[in-house]
């Protein structure tokens, strides 16, 4: 068992900064797409959180995740226009919505669950089979220190309709050679009296500034026209070996 076979718990964790991260992709779609559609997809959309926030804007949101549970979830919100919201299973590395997609997102750092570069290539070229022309990919990554010792670690605490739930994620110290980072979430769920734990742990792979830049140049007819961070600040554009960490990709189907 994962924490992604825990939906329900997933989506009170991260709902909290839905609305947020919707208006950041909004305006960076605005900036950057060369015309506006309406077509939107997330990749391992999970629990659907961001697609019915698009769908209440507006949008045909579409998405796709490789966990049944996840998938079942999000497809529990019943939208009035069932034309303009779409969960279906898939897999990152290789997928195709034959060029009807203006813009697509992934900003969860969910791009380092590819653990190879077949893996990451094949997710690009996928995006890039599926945007039309001109049209955006969002990505979020988180580079790699790998002259860090540091075990860091982050904590978020949500709740929602009486379910309380606290959620440690850890992550050690990345393996340069192998490419490889450990993380473990150990969440803490209380509903009512109960009170239960869960715990994961999983691999990243990592990626130092040089790795991401060429990583994310491999596919032709992709490229990288802007970076961002986490501030979700659309006037302040970063480079890629300012300080801090997060990173937000955008690559343009030319
Ligand atoms: C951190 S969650 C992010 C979910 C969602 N994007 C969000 O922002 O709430 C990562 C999701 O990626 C999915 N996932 C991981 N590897 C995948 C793969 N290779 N193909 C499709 N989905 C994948 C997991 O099932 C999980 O739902």
């Amino acid at each position: 068992m994962s924490w992604y076979d825990y939906p329900q718990v997933f989506d009170i964790l991260y709902d909290t900064d839905t609305r947020i991260e919707a208006d950041f992709i909004e305006q960076i779609v605005e900036k950057h797409c060369s015309s506006l559609g309406n077509v939107i997809l997330e990749p391992a959309c999970g629990t659907g959180r961001m697609l019915r926030e698009f769908y209440r804007r507006g949008y045909r949101a579409i998405g796709f995740d490789n966990n049944p549970s996840m998938v079942a979830f999000a497809k529990r919100f019943k939208p009035r226009n069932r034309k303009r919201y779409n969960v279906t299973p898939g897999e990152m590395s290789d997928f195709n919505y034959k060029q009807g997609v203006d813009a697509a997102f992934c900003l969860f750092g969910t791009f380092r669950y590819l653990l190879n570069d077949t893996e990451a290539k094949g997710h690009l070229r996928s995006i890039r089979k599926s945007l039309r022309k001109g049209g955006i990919y969002i990505l979020g990554l988180n580079l790699t220190d790998y002259l860090s010792n540091r075990f860091a670690g982050e904590r978020t605490v949500a709740e929602r309709k009486g379910i309380r739930v606290t959620c440690n994620i850890k992550c050690w110290k990345p393996d340069a050679r192998k490419r490889l980072q450990r993380f473990r979430s150990r969440m803490n769920v209380i509903q009512d009296k109960d009170i239960w734990q869960h715990e994961t742990t999983w691999h990243f792979r990592t990626y130092g500034p040089i790795q991401a830049k060429r990583a994310l140049s491999a596919v032709d007819g992709l490229k990288i026209v802007e970076m961002y961070n986490y501030d979700f600040d659309i006037d302040r554009t970063c480079k890629l070996y300012d300080a801090g960490l997060d990173r937000i990709f955008v690559l343009k189907k030319i």
